[in-house]
């Protein structure tokens, strides 16, 4: 399983995975929304972890028996579970990495933005007892919109003087999930081997990704960027509608929320070879939070990625502009959503 999440130079230090059952490390990791539909089946996928001693289970209802049912699984980390708000404290003291999936998911029709009246208080709140908990735990949000809910994180970390951008994440791994999926089927490549940057943000046309850059190296015609682009960016929109209302991706986005787990717990334990894409504050553009590849150590980010936006194709560079906009109104939203509750 491990080994799946990995790109080819990767998988020969995780061949040994099943047989390596013992901990190499001890790492706490707090799941927030632990018993919903992405919460449950990241619990379950990062309970298989050898990095992880902890595995902190929070929700305000019906966690206990989500808990309960994945610690019977003999893999090493024990499992505790937390309900509501007055043992949330509890939940994140001395944890390393922070995951946060609660929230209201998307029904047909409705965009991520129309989830931020419900989820931009969540987060908040969340953030907040975080900033008093466990102030140095790199923290991943994957609650939508994710191009508003990070930029409120910031600033409730701000406010409470504790804010490192280089430990503040959106989870941005479906996109790159599904771009290496939807391209390796198009172009006949081996799963394992493709992977494709895709930068802006989480959200439509914010998502770019940028087929130039795919790795192996492969060339597309026209007509196969604008089709894999805009499969890439619906692609959420896709599983809202195939749920037909009852709700949105979980268990691809459990998947490639572990991948990100497993790649921050590998950049923790030392592993000096760890990249991914996230939507993080940034300076690769005017924008002030950009989804791109980071590079990940012990302290969080230890650098962004540039050349993944030099040398882009027209269309690429086109749509990064178009995405401008629409990205920069929703880091406003939440900065404004942020700033008024103080
Ligand atoms: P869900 O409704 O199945 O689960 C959400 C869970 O959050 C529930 O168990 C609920 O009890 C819990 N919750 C609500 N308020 C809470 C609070 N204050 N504290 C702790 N837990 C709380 O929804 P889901 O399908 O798991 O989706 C969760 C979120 O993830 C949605 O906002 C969805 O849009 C988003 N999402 C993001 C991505 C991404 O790529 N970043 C992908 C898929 C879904
Ligand atoms: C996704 O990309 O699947 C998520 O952001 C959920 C959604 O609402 O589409």
């Amino acid at each position: 399983l491990r080994a799946s999440f990995s790109s080819k130079a990767q998988k020969e230090n995780n061949q040994n995975f099943n047989h390596k059952l013992q901990p190499q490390a001890s790492f706490k990791v707090a799941v927030l929304g632990a018993a919903g539909g992405i919460g449950q089946p990241l619990a379950l996928l990062i309970k298989m972890s050898p990095l992880i001693s902890d595995l902190h289970l929070y929700d305000i209802a019906n966690v206990k028996g989500v808990a309960a049912d994945i610690s019977h699984c003999n893999t090493p980390s024990q499992v505790r579970d937390f309900t509501g708000a007055s043992e949330l404290a509890n939940c994140l003291n001395g944890v390393d990495v922070v995951v946060i999936p609660a929230g209201v998911p998307r029904k047909p029709g409705m965009t991520r933005d129309d989830l931020f009246n419900i989820n931009a208080g969540i987060v908040r709140d969340l953030v907040s007892a975080v900033a008093d908990n466990c102030p140095g735990a790199f923290i991943q949000i994957i609650s939508n919109p994710v191009n508003s809910t990070v930029p409120i994180a910031a600033e409730v970390l701000k406010q409470k003087g504790v804010y490192d951008p280089k430990k503040l994440f959106g989870v941005t791994t479906l996109d790159v999930v599904r771009a290496n999926t939807f391209v390796a089927q198009r172009k006949n490549l081996k799963l394992i081997d493709v992977d494709v940057p895709v930068v802006g943000g989480h959200a439509g046309i914010t998502i770019l990704p940028l087929l130039s850059k795919t790795r192996p190296s492969a060339s597309f015609t026209d007509e196969e960027v604008e089709e894999l682009t805009v499969r890439i960016q619906n692609a959420g929109t896709e599983v809202v509608e195939a749920k037909a209302g009852a709700g949105s991706a979980t268990l691809s986005m459990a998947y490639a929320a572990a991948r990100f787990v497993e790649s921050s717990l590998r950049a923790l334990d030392g592993d000096g070879d760890v990249y991914e894409c996230s939507f993080v504050q940034s300076d690769l553009t005017d924008l002030p939070f950009f989804a791109s590849r980071v590079k990940l150590g012990r302290k969080g980010i230890e650098a962004l990625i540039p050349s993944d936006l030099q040398g882009l194709t027209d269309y690429e560079q086109k749509a990064l502009e178009a995405l401008k906009p629409e990205l920069k109104a929703s880091i406003e939203k939440g900065i404004a959503f942020a700033q008024k509750q103080t």
